[in-house]
């Protein structure tokens, strides 16, 4: 057998062991290693998120302000004026209608996919920061995935599950309304003592956090942003993650894959995550795995999330977009 072929079979191999076992009906294996599913057996359908969404804030829809606000946020997006994009309520709900709905179903498919996130929401015992959560994509994934493990296995005993949203803009009309829809619908008005969901308007570049409480910290597209903030306390942010997280915390980022997220320090520019790695994994990790104070647990420079065709599980009055995104999942050593 050629190397070539054994390379691609072992590949395969490993892509089955880590995105699911290929005889479940309802769970696309990719046949290349760089694409998730557009649905796992792990979570609610597609067809719940997106009716979260369109449920949530369906005033909007009808709304004749609404395209004239979703074109401010993608211009300013567009020239990294991030903190432009969402500097009042019109732009937050423009985004939040129009961009968290795919970004929420690319989420709901990675935890799903990532087993070391699956298990650790499917446990129905964790303590969650989302990081830049604030337009509520991550809230509805982990929640999606939460709520299915609750239906098929029934709450458990020890269900005690805590979410913080921290981010610079106030979301906080969003994630009450888009909190209250799932309290009703998905968690049918019970567990409000055992789940807790809290938004905090936060700057987490000025803000002292707590991190040794929390098994899981996602930063999904904002770690670009704050670098643009700071690149001095973005630093700092990292570091403070290196000293504060406990062992087993697992930590993931998203940004967009390409010439998009390469950074600029000095006179040279290079991809963010191979900044954001030597931080987490130390200086020498290529040769040295035991260097830093994390371990990379899984990785990808490029993966794309392709939106399903079935009409009955991806109907939504806007566009649904496909993502294409790197990620990274550390756990603290
Ligand atoms: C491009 S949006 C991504 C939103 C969401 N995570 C998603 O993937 O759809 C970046 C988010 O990070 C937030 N953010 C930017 N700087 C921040 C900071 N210093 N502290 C907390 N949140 C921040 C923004 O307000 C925004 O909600």
């Amino acid at each position: 057998m050629s190397r070539r072929i054994e390379r691609s079979i072992a590949r395969r191999e490993l892509l089955r062991a880590e995105y699911g076992d290929s005889d479940d009906e309802d769970y696309e294996i990719s046949e290349t290693p760089n694409t998730i599913p557009s649905i796992t057996k792990h979570s609610l359908p597609p067809r719940d998120i997106l009716k979260l969404f369109y449920d949530s804030f369906h005033l909007l829809f009808d709304s004749p302000d609404l395209e004239k606000f979703i074109q401010s946020v993608k211009t300013e997006l567009y020239n990294r004026e991030y903190l432009a994009a969402f500097d009042n309520d019109d732009k937050r709900m423009a985004y939040c209608c129009r961009w968290s709905p795919s970004r929420a179903l690319a989420y709901t498919s990675l935890f799903g996919s990532l087993i070391e996130v699956r298990e650790l929401i499917q446990s129905q015992e964790a303590n969650v920061l989302l990081i830049g959560g604030g337009a509520g994509a991550e809230l509805a994934a982990v929640c999606s995935v939460l709520t299915k493990a609750i239906v098929d296995n029934d709450a458990s005993e020890d269900l005690d599950f805590n979410i913080d949203l921290f981010d610079i803009a106030d979301w906080s009309r969003i994630t009450n309304k888009l909190s209250s829809e799932i309290r009703k619908t998905w968690f049918n008005n019970k567990y409000q003592d055992e789940i807790k969901i809290n938004f905090k308007n936060h700057d987490i570049l000025n803000h002292s956090t707590d991190f040794s409480t929390y098994n899981f910290i996602s930063l999904l597209f904002t770690t670009n942003e704050l670098f643009k903030e700071d690149k001095k306390k973005s630093l700092q942010f990292f570091q403070q993650l290196n000293q504060t997280c406990e062992p087993g915390t697992l930590l993931l980022i998203t940004e967009s894959a390409g010439s998009y997220s390469h950074i600029e320090i000095g006179t040279k520019k290079f991809p963010i995550q191979f900044l954001i790695d030597t931080i987490l994994l130390g200086k020498h990790y290529q040769k040295n795995p035991d260097d830093g104070d994390w371990e990379l647990v899984r990785q990808t420079d490029s993966c794309w999330y392709r939106v399903g065709n079935d009409p009955n599980e991806y109907s939504y009055p806007l566009k649904l977009e496909n993502m294409r995104f790197f990620f990274r999942l550390y756990r603290k050593k």
